[in-house]
Formats: structure tokens, C-alpha cells, sequence
């Protein structure tokens, strides 16, 4: 089965040609950077407008690259939630007139599946761990969300919310951090880069959520603990101290975030931590959690880079698992800015129990 993936939920219009086995035929992202660079975060009317200009011509290179017609594609996936609305209306409406003219199923992806389901795919010539076996912990850190789920099995009803952020996700905190040090956006890669040669004992900053029962992440104390120390030492000038700033907040987010992984592993009695999401593709994280796992006696998966950050590959596996079984949404799909998958913590608002209704 050969599926054309379409991603427009955020800040990268995307498409890629993914078999149900996982094998990626081609996988084009163009990233919408350039245009939000100068407002230091996504604008979301920017965002629908560049995905409509840029869709067609990105899902027309995908095919090109998998030497595959329009007429051989048996199916489409396209993001459907969670999102900005108008920049999700853009990817669904254009895999629905797709999915109309060739008279093939069509089928909605939760774009949080996506992330946790990107550890299967394989991409020819690129060096890829053996996939997790099921059932595995997943740790989703990207810029709009930060959790930790139970998988077991490849379908969204197999998903389980273990804990999430009660605030800033942590691509986020990494974001608005950049920001407040006026070095850019996004803001992931940048600190990654400066944090290599820093000294993150240099600089004291407070341990997020270090409470060790809970699940949950909280990262806007530690973003507030970083304006503090600006505001006091005003913005580090010299590269030094720069980078001795980013590698202690650094370490701080990589430390909280390996720490809650690797207990939910160990209260789950799971063999695999699976690393997902844009964070996924910061350095220490990976070094760590791998470092760290062997310790705990937990096997850390980490996909390839490409496989982390926002694509359209992952959005056609998922959506090759939902055609395989004969699921279409066909005249019944529509968009949402909330996932689907059960949620127990809520932002703002902690940890619910489980009979609580879910948002
Ligand atoms: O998954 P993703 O591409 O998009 C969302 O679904 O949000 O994640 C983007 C987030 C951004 O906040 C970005 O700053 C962060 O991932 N990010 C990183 C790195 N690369 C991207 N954070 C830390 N280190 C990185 N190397
Ligand atoms: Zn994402």
C-alpha cells in the first residue's frame, strides 16, 4: 500500500509517499522559518496563507521523488488535529479534493500519533535503529506538547496519557528562552548548538518539578528562573557566559525530561523509552537518555532527526496502519486544535483523576 502523507499543522507544509510497512518512498518538508523569524513565533495567519501557496507544489515534488503518479497512490492521510485551525483547514481541504478527484479513501490523522509512531519508519540509506517492541513508553516533547504515554499497540485507542506539561511545553521553554536572550527562533537548535560548549555548573538554576512520584512536567518556572537571572545580570554579552546560561537551562529541561521518562518505563514495566517530537532532536537529550537508559536497564530508541521534527512521513504511516484496516473518513472529516487522545493532566489545572471528563 502506497499512502501520500499531508502536514500542515503548524509551521512546516509537508508530504511524503510511506508504505504500511513503514518504508518511506520520499519525504519533503519545507519550513515556514523565514517567515516567522522576525515575530519570534508562529503567526498563524502567516502560516495558513504560506501552506496554501506552498502545498501543491511540495505534495507534486513528493510524488516525483517516490516515481509514483497521483493515479498510483491507494490512499491519503492528511493532520487533522491538534493545530492551528486555519493552517489545518489548508492540508485537509486539499487531501480531500485529492481524495474526491482519484475516488480513494482518505483518512484523518492525530499529528501526536504521528510523533509517536515515527520511530517505525525507515528511510533507504539512513541508519535506523531495530523499532521498539510493544508495549513502550514514548516521551512526545515538541513545541506545542510535552507528555508521556503508554503505547500498546499502533492505533490511537492503544494510546495512554501517563502525564503532561501543567504549562510550557518544552520546545516551548526552549523557544521563549531564545527569545528572551534575543538569539532567534525556533529557539531548540540554537541553544543545543551554544549548550555543547557551556558549563551548565556555572550558572544555579531550580530543577523543574523535581517531586519524584509525579509524571508530570512544569516547565515556566524554570523560564521565569532564567528572566530573573537576566533581569539581575543583565543579557550575557560575552560568548562565555552566553553559553554557560544555555547549557545550565539546558541541562535543567534534559535532566527532568530523562528522569520522568525513564520512572515511567520503570512504573509501566516497559522494556523501551521511545524518544519523539521536535526536542527529540537535541543532542544531550539523546546522549542522556541513552546514557541513562543502559543504567536502568531500559532499551532508549531514538529516531533519526528527520524522524523527530515535524514531517508528513509519519502522518502516512499512521495513516497507512487506519486504510490497512479499511477505516475511511471519507465526507466526515474534520479539523480540531486538541488531540484525540486522552488527556490526564490538564495545563493549568494538574493531574485528574481518571472519571473526569476529558477536554
Ligand atoms: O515536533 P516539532 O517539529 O513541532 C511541533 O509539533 O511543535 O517541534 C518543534 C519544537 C520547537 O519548539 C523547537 O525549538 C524544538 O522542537 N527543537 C529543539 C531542537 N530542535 C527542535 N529543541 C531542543 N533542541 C533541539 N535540537
Ligand atoms: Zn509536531
Amino acid at each position: 500500500m502506497r499512502v501520500l502523507g499531508i502536514e500542515t499543522s503548524c509551521d512546516e507544509t509537508a508530504a511524503a509517499v510511506v508504505t504500511e510497512r513503514g518504508e518511506v518512498l520520499s519525504d519533503v518538508v519545507q519550513s515556514q522559518v523565514g517567515v516567522h523569524a522576525p515575530y519570534g513565533g508562529v503567526v498563524p495567519e502567516l502560516a495558513s496563507r504560506d501552506h496554501l501557496r506552498n502545498l501543491m507544489p511540495v505534495v507534486r515534488t513528493a510524488l516525483e521523488r517516490s516515481k509514483l503518479a497521483l493515479a498510483n497512490i491507494d490512499g491519503i492521510a492528511v493532520t487533522c488535529r491538534p493545530g492551528l485551525s486555519g493552517a489545518l483547514l489548508v492540508g485537509v481541504q486539499a487531501a480531500q479534493g485529492l481524495a474526491w478527484a482519484l475516488d480513494k479513501p482518505i483518512v484523518g490523522v492525530d499529528h501526536l500519533v504521528g510523533h509517536l509512531l515515527a520511530v517505525f519508519l525507515r528511510y533507504p540509506g539512513v541508519e535506523t535503529p531495530e523499532p521498539p517492541a510493544l508495549p513502550f513508553v514514548a516521551l512526545l516533547a515538541s513545541g506545542g506538547h510535552t507528555a508521556l504515554y503508554r503505547v500498546d499497540g499502533l492505533s490511537l485507542e492503544q494510546v495512554r496519557e501517563l502525564g503532561a506539561t501543567r504549562d510550557d511545553a518544552a520546545g516551548e521553554a526552549f523557544d521563549k528562552v531564545a527569545k528572551l536572550l534575543g538569539l532567534g527562533y525556533p529557539g531548540g537548535p540554537i541553544i543545543d548548538r551554544l549548550a555543547r560548549e557551556g558549563n551548565p555548573a556555572a550558572v544555579s538554576l531550580a530543577r523543574p518539578m523535581p517531586q519524584r512520584a509525579s509524571l508530570e512536567f512544569s516547565f515556566s518556572g524554570l523560564k521565569t528562573n532564567v528572566a530573573r537571572w537576566v533581569a539581575r545580570h543583565g543579557r550575557p554579552g560575552n560568548d562565555r557566559a552566553l553559553r554557560d546560561l544555555c547549557a545550565a537551562f539546558q541541562s535543567r529541561v534534559v535532566d527532568t525530561l530523562v528522569t520522568k521518562s525513564l520512572r515511567a518505563a520503570r512504573q509501566e514495566s516497559v522494556q523501551s523509552l521511545v524518544l519523539a517530537g521536535g526536542v527529540a532532536a537535541n543532542r544531550e537529550l539523546r546522549e542522556r537518555a541513552s546514557e541513562r537508559g543502559l543504567e536502568a536497564g531500559v532499551r532508549v530508541v531514538v529516531p533519526p532527526l528527520r524522524a523527530c521534527t515535524d514531517n508528513a512521513a509519519m502522518i502516512a504511516y499512521a495513516g497507512a496502519l487506519r486504510l490497512e484496516r479499511g477505516e475511511n473518513d471519507s465526507g466526515k472529516l474534520e479539523v480540531s486544535p486538541r488531540t484525540a487522545l486522552p488527556r490526564v493532566t490538564h495545563k493549568g489545572r494538574g493531574r485528574r483523576s481518571a472519571s473526569a471528563p476529558l477536554g
